[in-house]
């Protein structure tokens, strides 16, 4: 909550109390193209702390050609980062699951049927290509659900592809993908047509869940911006965010 006061904007609570926890992130430190080191890791942390949110599930990229993260390596970076939250003082609570590319690399990884890290129960973030989806992303969608998991599709707004052919959004939901909207396309900060597509997406309730996809200094501050604020303020009442949290307990 917050109210302007001669043009500026003052916060009556944290501007973020109403996003319980965040489902996405890439505050984990040196393991992808998020946080490159622990002091960066934890400043991002202090100050996502300060505006409110105390939860974090950080879920760096597993892309085959590009960042082969496992269980492993995220879990030895999850254990830094919480230790040194700890040092710091700070009060939160830090998990991990990851970001799946749905690419052929994740496809082996279902088939051998791999312990893959989700974000609570049984649901995978995915994400697809930015250059176009998958041509067997019916299949993806069989197998991710056949192996026992319930796909969420991470930012289905910043998919340049699906701008022209918005029934594509209908045809993932009928696939069995749920929907995370990064709360940056609302402001603008990915281009005036992905921010367009994130206003389609929640006029017509296709989005299940939001999370910052927060990776660096830059999109902090746009997060925490005052017209990013009043937009945030305008979509997500109480009681449209309450459904995101009932899904996930
Ligand atoms: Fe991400």
């Amino acid at each position: 909550m917050f109210r302007i006061v001669n043009k500026q904007v003052q916060l009556l609570s944290p501007a973020f109390n109403w996003l319980h926890q965040d489902i996405h992130s890439h505050l984990l430190p040196g393991i992808d193209d998020g946080s490159p080191d622990v002091a960066t890791s934890i400043n991002l942390v202090r100050a996502l702390s300060e505006a409110g949110i105390k939860k974090f599930i950080c879920t760096p990229h597993i892309i085959g050609d590009m960042y082969r993260n496992t269980p492993a390596t995220i879990n030895t970076a999850l254990n830094t980062l919480q230790q040194a939250c700890i040092t710091a003082g700070l009060e939160v609570s830090i998990s991990a699951a990851a970001e799946y590319m749905m690419d052929d690399y994740f496809l082996s990884l279902l088939r051998s049927k791999a312990p893959m890290l989700t974000l609570s129960k049984n649901y995978l973030l995915t994400e697809l290509s930015y250059a176009a989806p998958p041509s067997n992303l019916e299949e993806m969608a069989f197998e991710i659900q056949t192996s026992g998991y319930i796909p969420i599709l991470a930012h289905p707004e910043r998919y340049i592809y699906l701008h022209r052919n918005r029934k594509f959004y209908d045809h993932l939901k009928d696939l069995g993908f749920l929907l995370q909207l990064n709360l940056l396309s609302l402001t603008g900060y990915y281009g005036k047509n992905v921010a367009k597509a994130a206003e389609f997406l929640i006029k017509n309730k296709l989005i299940d869940f939001t999370g910052t996809d927060l990776h660096h200094a830059n999109h902090l501050m746009a997060l925490t911006a005052p017209d990013s604020l009043r937009l945030f303020e305008k979509y997500f009442s109480k009681e449209y965010f309450n459904n995101f949290e009932e899904r996930m307990t």
